[in-house]
């Protein structure tokens, strides 16, 4: 027999009810692919468009208009990781400290690679339009690494929920020396992550663009046909990655979502709706040149399509671990002394950093040469 590799349950009570965690896990983890899907969408689009041999130097501007972000996109990235991170080791701890022992220096690389990345994004980012080739170079380097960083939370997120394969995994090499490439889930569910970083990366070129239309109409054209069409070709791949993801689901879970469980099916439903009605809409709006439209109403929908997505991901890793998790063992005990506080403080948590994004001028463009030249009296002038 299988020895129970599960630990107990932690005997100190939850601070909130369970449902409260839930719903920030769901929540944070939302923001934080949003943020992810951002800076390594947008950096996959910038990489393309340097190597495209059309309109070099406006794809050259367009380039280093994203690099200028990334620095800004990443921390966002790691910030809005931490809070489901937390709430996950609350809720899941039992199962996803488990995965990370046994994955566990790929895990570790994950701050190494991070790091690297970062550095990579920096360097990119201060080069202002200067040796595009090496900046090309050092950005495909930062864009592996975070590729990587996803792959291997894939790996230990897909391990954490099946924990009959842990003993084989951990004595073949206890070291810690292990991914979950057996797992026939991992590359269909990675590449559906991926993928639609590709085409949320297309979504913030258009909000580039909305900015940009009114001052610097050319440039902001050329982004938007760009982003438009990234964001509707990589959402149709989604249609044969999701469908592939879905398929290779063991058979009980798959059919939760086709008809056994009405929330599931109705959220893959909604998905499903949402992706092909956002695909019309941007086609629609980059055949009008209608900017507003894509910006307003196919992120909206977007939006909703990815938080449906992000339930459904959820509900998928409590059918799961259904056997071994119980939720009603949880003993809770509310501190109700710092729980108003604590929702107090995230909210104004989330709103500044939508302040922040306003206010670094996150969907800005880059500026044109006559408003830089514009503003350099002023700022020399300031100086003086
Ligand atoms: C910067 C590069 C990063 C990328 C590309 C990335 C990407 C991803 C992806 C693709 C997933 C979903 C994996 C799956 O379910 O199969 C994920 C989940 C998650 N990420 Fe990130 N991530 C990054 C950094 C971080 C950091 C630095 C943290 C924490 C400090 C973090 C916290 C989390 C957590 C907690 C989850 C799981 C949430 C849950 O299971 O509900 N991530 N990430």
């Amino acid at each position: 027999m299988e020895p129970n590799l599960i630990p107990t349950l932690d005997p100190n009570p939850l601070p909130a009810p369970y449902w409260v965690f839930k719903l920030l896990l769901v929540a944070t983890f939302f923001l934080h692919i949003l943020a992810m899907n951002f800076m390594l969408g947008g950096a996959v689009l910038a990489l393309i468009a340097k190597w495209r041999s059309k309109n070099p130097e406006t794809n050259k501007r367009l380039f280093f208009d994203v690099a200028k972000k990334l620095p800004v996109l990443l921390p966002a990235t790691i910030t809005l990781g931490i809070a489901p991170l937390l709430f996950l080791q609350v809720l899941y701890g039992q199962f996803f400290y488990t995965s990370s022992i046994i994955v566990a220096w790929p895990w570790f690389l994950v701050l190494v690679f991070l790091t690297v990345a970062y550095y990579g994004f920096y360097y990119v980012s201060f080069q202002g339009g200067q040796e595009p080739a090496r900046a090309g170079n050092v950005m495909l380097l930062s864009v592996v690494l975070i590729f990587l960083i996803g792959f291997v939370y894939s790996n230990n997120l897909t391990l954490s929920q099946t924990p009959g394969r842990w003993g084989a995994k951990y004595f073949a090499n206890p070291a810690g020396w292990n991914l979950n490439l057996s797992e026939p889930t991992l590359i269909p569910r990675f590449l559906h992550f991926f993928t639609a970083a590709v085409a949320v990366g297309g979504l913030l070129l258009v909000l580039i663009a909305l900015v940009r239309w009114k001052r610097d109409t050319e440039y902001a054209r050329h982004i938007f046909q760009f982003g438009g069409k990234a964001f509707m070709y990589a959402t149709m791949a989604q249609f044969v990655v999701g469908i592939w993801f879905l398929a290779s689901l063991p058979r009980d879970l798959r059919l939760l979502f086709l008809g056994d469980n009405a929330l599931a099916t109705a959220l893959l439903a909604i998905g499903v709706a949402g992706a092909i009605g956002a695909i019309f809409l941007m086609a629609e709006a980059l055949r009008r040149e209608n900017v507003r439209l894509a910006a307003y109403y196919v992120s909206g929908i977007a939006g909703a399509v990815i938080l449906s997505m992000s339930v459904m991901r959820d509900m998928l890793r409590d059918a799961y671990l259904k056997p071994y998790f119980h939720p009603e063992q949880f003993v809770v005990k509310t501190q109700w002394s710092v729980f108003p506080l604590f929702l107090l403080l995230f909210l104004a948590g989330v709103i500044l950093w939508f302040v922040m994004l306003k206010r670094y001028g996150l969907f800005g463009g880059a500026k044109t040469a006559q408003e830089t030249s514009a503003e350099a009296p002023v700022l020399t002038g300031a100086m003086r």
